[in-house]
């Protein structure tokens, strides 16, 4: 029988092709890291409701969606019916529109602590400028994150995301003694590293559900710890919730667990399918960003980006919340359903060689290795076998027509159906078999 690897080639011929082209422009062919995997990713041509199609015409179901951005699946009707209304009209313009207003108001009714808002083009400024406002309102400089945690590619927060964390993460940063990192759901440990740093700590940025590190829920009693320290030495306390923002709830996570966030960023689903990033925060906060009434040195200056608030993403965004409000409990009622199917089948197919994590529609697999046999955090997710699951990956991408981003958590939209996760489980099956 063929490989995985054998087939994949002889089906993606176009995109081979396509690829070594893009190749010559592109480092590594992609624009993002992520995007690449072995031996080169296939190129996409169109994608529909839960399908990629590639180039060279093969159809998969993807669980990727859009960096898990799209919990209606591709091409929503109801976001493009709005889009391409707009697109009629304008797409660019670069002056205050009305959309963003009726926006924010939904945005507000659904994540009080969007007091104030600022719209931006990427979860990667949002957090950027969560960070920048931490150190003006407090005076200083340190920002902690969690080990793993991953908030886009900015100078203040690439550090700690890959393991082992101590180690740098890339040539050329500049201010990595300022950002320090604590093990997810070990408080104890947590405030510990906390309290070597206390006097100069400005803020944390923590995920209520580690997303690109593993897919990994905190528990409640972790993160009220976090908050409850950080607030008593007047730091801030930042969610960054642009994973998890609407993908459980109309809502956030935090409003379930009793927190009291001073910011939170979001990005990805609001979007609709569009760039998006936001800073949402209490207005005491947030007003340390006002250029009419702080001086130059009092300031937080934050709010630039031609596209931000640009009328294609407060559109798709708007139609997209909309559509959600109003289907909510559908939509999540049935996303957390194939959720828990795939965990719970998951883990009765591969028994003992995986832990299956995640929450609602997000699930991923860890196949355990180097004595693991819990994943509450980066370091234990990042001890497993992370070969296992790219081939595992690969394989249901070569053999089956199931697209996951080899080694990264799979997200379920709107359009997935039994089916979907009944041919996921047998196509994992198959795969378990060949492990033995
Ligand atoms: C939790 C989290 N924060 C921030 C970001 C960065 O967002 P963007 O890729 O839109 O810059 C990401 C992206 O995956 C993310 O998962």
């Amino acid at each position: 029988m063929s490989s995985a690897l054998e087939i994949y080639k002889s089906n993606t011929k176009k995109s081979a092709k396509i690829f070594e082209r893009s190749k010559k422009f592109h480092i590594n062919g992609v624009s993002h890291n992520i995007r690449f995997f072995e031996p080169y990713p296939f190129v996409t041509k169109s994608a529909k409701g839960k399908h990629l199609i590639d180039v060279d015409g093969n159809r998969y179901t993807d669980y990727w969606m859009g960096h898990w951005s799209l919990i209606l699946g591709h091409a929503a009707p109801k976001v493009a019916d709005k889009v391409k209304k707009q697109i009629q009209n304008c797409w660019m313009h670069g002056t205050v529109n009305e959309n963003t207003i009726e926006f924010s108001k939904v945005i507000q009714e659904a994540v009080p602590v969007a007091e104030k808002i600022r719209y931006v083009s990427t979860g990667t400024e949002a957090t950027m400028y969560a960070t920048r406002i931490a150190r003006a309102k407090t005076g200083k400089k340190i920002i902690a994150k969690i080990e793993g945690g991953w908030h886009g590619y900015t100078t203040d927060l690439l550090k700690a995301v890959n393991y082992p964390f101590d180690q740098s993460e890339s040539a050329g940063l500049t201010d990595e003694q300022h950002i320090i990192s604590i093990p997810y759901n070990n408080l104890e440990k947590s405030i510990s590293i906390l309290e070597s740093v206390k006097n100069d700590l400005a803020g944390i940025i923590i995920e209520p559900l580690l997303g690109g590190a593993g897919c990994i829920p905190a528990t409640k009693e972790y993160l009220t710890g976090i908050q409850e320290y950080v607030h008593r030495i007047n730091a801030l306390f930042i969610l960054d919730e642009i994973v998890t923002g609407f993908r459980f709830r109309f809502g956030c996570l935090y409003n379930t667990m009793d927190l009291d966030p001073d910011i939170v960023t979001l990005g990805k689903i609001v979007g609709g399918g569009f760039p998006i990033g936001v800073i949402c925060g209490k207005e005491e906060i947030m007003k340390i960003t006002d250029t009419n009434s702080n001086s130059r040195l009092d300031r937080s200056y934050i709010g630039g980006g031609t596209f931000s608030a640009n009328p294609m993403t407060m559109t798709s965004g708007r139609a997209m919340l909309k559509f959600l409000k109003k289907n909510s409990g559908p939509v999540y009622k049935k996303i957390g359903k194939l959720g828990e199917e795939a965990r719970s089948g998951l883990s009765k197919i591969f028994q003992d060689r995986v832990v299956v994590t995640g929450m609602g529609s997000l699930f991923m697999p860890h196949f355990l290795a180097n004595g693991v046999t819990q994943i509450t955090n980066a370091e234990e997710a990042s001890k497993c076998d992370t070969n296992i699951i790219k081939k595992y990956h690969f394989e249901l991408i070569a053999k089956e027509g199931i697209f996951f981003i080899p080694g990264k958590l799979g997200a379920i939209s709107y359009v997935h159906s039994q089916s979907d996760i009944t041919n996921l489980l047998e196509a994992s099956k198959r795969f378990a078999v060949s492990l033995k």
